[in-house]
C-alpha cells in the first residue's frame, strides 16, 4: 500500500530484536489498519528487528552513527530519511540512542515510544531491576510522545499495569510487560492515525475514548 491508500506512513527506529516493531508490522498487514510501516531504521547494522523489516517487505535501513561527527549530525540524517519517505509518525521501539532536540523537534508531537514501567516511575534503563528492586506490586507499560527534555518524560499516551508477582525475576516481569506493549504500541499509533489524540500541556486528550 503506499500514501495514496491514505494510511498513515510510519518509520519505525530499533535496535536489537524489534518483538514491538512485529506487532506494528502485524497490525500495518491488516488491511483495515489506518497506519502502516514504510521504514525500518537501525542504529545498529545486525539489529534482528532489520531481519523483521525485511522479511514484511518493509524497507530495512541501517544508519551506522560512527558516519556522523556527532549526535546532531546522525539525528538530522535520521529526520532526512524520514522525511523523505513520507513518513507523519516515528515510533521508537526499543531505539536505544536518546535522541536530541535536533529530531524532537523535527518531529515534536509526531513521534513516539515504548517504555515498559509506569511512567513517570522508572524510566532509563534496567527497568524490571529497578521495580523489582522497589518492591512495586504492580508494574506495566507506557507509550509516550517524545518531548524535548530528558528521556521517558513526553505526555503520556496509554499505559497498561501488569501484576508483579514473588517469585518474578527480570525476565518474567519483562515477558508479561511485553505482552501489553504488544497490545498497546499498534493501538498508541491507531488513534493517532485516525486523529484522535492531542496534547494540552502535559497530558494526551484522547477523543472518543472506549
Ligand atoms: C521493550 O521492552 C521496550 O519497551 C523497550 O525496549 C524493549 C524493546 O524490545 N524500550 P523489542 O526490541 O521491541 O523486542
Amino acid at each position: 500500500m503506499t500514501a495514496a491508500s491514505g494510511r498513515l506512513r510510519v518509520g519505525v527506529l530499533v535496535s536489537g530484536r524489534g518483538s514491538n516493531l512485529q506487532a506494528l508490522l502485524d497490525a500495518s498487514a491488516r488491511g483495515d489498519y489506518p497506519a502502516e510501516v514504510v521504514v525500518v531504521i537501525s542504529d545498529r547494522e545486525r539489529a534482528a528487528a532489520l531481519d523483521r523489516a525485511r522479511a514484511a517487505g518493509v524497507e530495512a535501513l541501517y544508519v551506522n552513527p560512527k558516519d556522523f561527527a556527532d549526535r546532531e549530525a546522525f539525528d538530522l540524517a535520521l529526520v532526512g530519511e524520514l522525511t523523505a519517505r513520507g513518513v507523519s509518525l516515528v515510533c521508537t521501539a526499543g531505539f536505544m540512542r536518546i535522541l536530541s532536540p535536533a529530531f524532537t523537534r523535527a518531529f515534536a508531537g509526531r513521534a513516539m515510544n515504548i517504555h515498559p514501567s509506569l511512567l513517570p516511575a522508572f524510566p532509563g534503563l534496567h527497568v524490571q531491576r529497578q521495580a523489582l528492586d522497589h518492591g512495586v506490586k504492580v508494574a506495566g507499560a507506557t507509550v509516550h510522545f517524545l518531548g524535548d527534555g530528558a528521556v521517558d518524560t513526553g505526555p503520556i499516551i496509554l499505559q497498561a499495569s501488569v501484576p508483579v508477582h514473588p517469585d518474578d525475576t527480570e525476565d518474567t516481569l519483562a515477558e508479561r510487560i511485553l505482552t501489553e506493549e504488544h497490545r498497546l504500541f499498534p493501538e498508541a499509533v491507531r488513534l493517532f492515525a485516525e486523529g484522535r489524540l492531542s496534547i494540552v500541556g502535559r497530558r494526551v486528550v484522547v477523543r472518543g475514548a472506549r
